[in-house]
């Protein structure tokens, strides 16, 4: 994917980037008071520095005996006066350009992960997490740099060019114009070096992230690291990657060194020869004082470092356009629609559930059908088994009930009313799941319960608890329903994790409700505190059953044997036991319990 998108880069014309770049300043807007104020205390700096080194020419001529003290002390005072003035706008730029980054910064962060977490399914399983985790971190952080140092950079060196010129030609056309023969030298190796940089540094970040994802792996599974004694193998997989790392970066470096010393020779090229035909005018007197010559020298410094800082902008500027690209083309992807609205009473389904030939395939690998022609219904209240062996399309079954994905043929019903003319947030909100793997949040038992409703009372969230079996476990501790669950706090064993998940489940108080192997993985122990959790449950909603167990599937209305993405049989245990060449019968001789 990354070659792609390099692939891509190199058609796009950098004005397309400067234009992506500038539409974040959008992110900008609501502080614009502050920014416009640190833009002016930039130009008014600017201009007082401009006037300095006139200023000091002048006072320089002044070192004459006929000069008035007088003269001399106000050239004096008025350079005192801009040095003050100048300490004092500079504290307002900083301050104010700070607020303006921090601010953007923040809202860019927020949108993008906002925009983040409503990308659809097929988005999450084309991607690694450490990488959308480094567009939120790494991407942004180069945002910031651009936009407090460049922008008043690039502001200061206009001023400080134009002006500086302006000037110069005022003091002398003819030594300007010979200043300025040298300036298309640095500005045609700005460009060639520009581009190598541009490519070689967005290659690094790519490469930065890609090791970041290592880590990020190893350590959310570092108990199988430790268990299969892979350490050595991750450290050589993590060294290959940061090897990676320094090899682009530092071939970056040799450009960007190459680059930097080119101009720094040019500049003090310039600076020798411009001295040289000055002190050549002064002797031919060409009404040239010393004191203009000096400023001619001054203005020619400030304009040679304004001009070799304007290139290393441009190398800055095209870093941002990089990380622009990868942010953007982030926040250009399509989210899930989501009309943030209440859905209200009269949305509210009964829970009939319909298939209608549908078909499936994932969005990465569209050649493979996952699902093939599955018709069935589930009247309201009812409840189905789905069995089959693993990799059947059970699981893919529910995730087209939540609308994770959208079939890619036939049609799915609920209540007669097909699922895709469903708002999503609605139609999400009438189901549930509890899944065979249960993710708790880091923070307390109560407020991962509360998951399930927002703004759930506690009473809510006791009782919830109490029919999920869950409350004598929870009163165990000594914090009750504060105790903290995750990282930093209690790990909860597999079968009390199922009945919080089923507390919250109970909370949201759904129409439909996936279990999806909710008992598989339970000892019998915690599966009949678990399994009495979920009867409790299922009453009066209709359910969709992933088991293995027997006695999960005797109580189902329906049971419907999938085999390779299809519905091979239906029907009750008991019919279903009687064909005894059937998949069904075969599956319970493999060991349903
Ligand atoms: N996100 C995904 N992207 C691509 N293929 C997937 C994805 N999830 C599951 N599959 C494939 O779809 C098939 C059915 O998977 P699944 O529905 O999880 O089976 P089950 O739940 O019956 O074990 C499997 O072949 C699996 O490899
Ligand atoms: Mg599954």
């Amino acid at each position: 994917m990354n070659e792609e998108r390099n692939e891509s880069e190199k058609k796009k014309l950098s004005y397309k980037g400067l234009k992506r770049l500038g539409s974040l300043l959008r992110f900008m807007w609501p502080k614009k008071w502050s920014f416009f104020g640190g833009l002016a205390a930039l130009t008014l700096s600017s201009l007082g520095t401009l006037a300095f080194p006139m200023l000091l020419g002048d006072l320089l001529d002044s070192a004459h005996p006929e000069t008035s003290l007088n003269h001399i002390n106000t050239l004096a005072l008025i350079l005192l006066g801009i040095f003050a003035a100048n300490a004092v706008l500079s504290y307002f730029r900083i301050y104010l350009f700070a607020i303006v980054t921090q601010f953007m910064l923040a809202s860019l962060r927020q949108t993008t992960y906002y925009h983040m977490i409503r990308l659809p399914m097929s988005f999450f399983s084309s991607r690694r997490v450490g990488e959308l985790n480094s567009r939120i971190s790494a991407d942004i952080s180069v945002l910031q740099e651009t936009f407090t140092f460049t922008i008043a950079q690039f502001i200061r060196q206009t001023i400080t060019i134009i002006g500086g010129i302006s000037l110069l030609t005022l003091i002398s056309y003819k030594l300007t114009l010979f200043m300025l023969a040298f300036v298309p030298l640095v500005a045609i190796g700005a460009r060639i070096f520009g581009k190598a940089v541009r490519r070689l540094s967005k290659d690094a970040q790519s490469q930065v992230a890609a090791s970041n994802v290592i880590v990020e792996e190893t350590l959310q599974g570092i108990s199988n690291v430790k268990a299969y004694t892979n350490e050595s193998f991750e450290y050589n997989r993590y060294s290959d990657a940061t090897n990676e790392v320094i090899r682009i970066s530092l071939k970056g470096a040799k450009w960007r060194a190459l680059f930097i010393s080119l101009i720094v020779f040019s500049l003090f090229t310039s600076i020798v020869g411009v001295i040289w035909f000055g002190v050549y005018l002064v002797n031919q007197g060409a009404g040239l004082t010393t004191g203009d010559l000096f400023k001619f020298i001054l203005y020619t410094l400030f304009i040679g470092a304004s001009i070799s800082g304007m290139a290393d902008l441009y190398s800055q500027v095209q870093k941002a356009i990089g990380a622009t690209d990868s942010l953007l083309d982030l926040l250009e992807e399509k989210t899930e629609e989501f009309v943030v609205e209440d859905c209200g009473k009269e949305i509210q389904i009964a829970g009939n559930v319909r298939f209608e030939h549908v078909g499936f395939s994932y969005p990465s690998r569209p050649t493979v059908p996952v699902l093939q022609d599955i018709s069935f219904e589930v009247g309201t209240g009812k409840k189905v088994a789905l069995v089959g062996a693993s990799g059947a399309g059970k699981t893919t079954i529910t995730a087209l009930l939540f609308r994770f994905y959208d079939p890619t043929s036939g049609q799915i019903f609920l209540d007669d009313s097909p699922a895709s003319s469903m708002q999503l947030r609605c139609l999400r909100k009438q189901m549930a799941i509890v899944p065979q793997e249960v993710l708790l949040f880091g923070g307390s038992i109560g407020e991962n319960i509360g998951y399930g409703k927002p703004g759930a009372s506690m009473e809510e969230i006791r009782l919830a608890a109490e029919k999920a079996n869950a409350l004598e476990f929870i009163n165990a501790f000594p914090e009750g329903f504060d105790t903290l669950v995750g990282e930093r706090g209690v790990q909860l064993s597999g079968g009390q994790k199922q009945r919080v998940a089923i507390a919250r489940a109970i909370l949201r108080d759904p129409r439909i409700l996936i279990l999806d192997e909710a008992t598989s993985a339970l000892d019998t122990a915690s599966e009949s505190l678990v399994q009495s959790a979920l009867n409790e449950l299922m009453k009066g909603r209709t359910s969709i059953i992933i088991a293995h167990r027997l006695s999960t599937i005797r109580e189902a209305d329906m049971i419907l044997v999938i085999d390779n993405g299809r519905i091979v049989e239906s029907g009750s245990h008991e019919e279903l036991m009687q064909n005894n060449t059937g998949k069904y019968f075969e599956l319970q001789q493999l060991g349903m319990k």
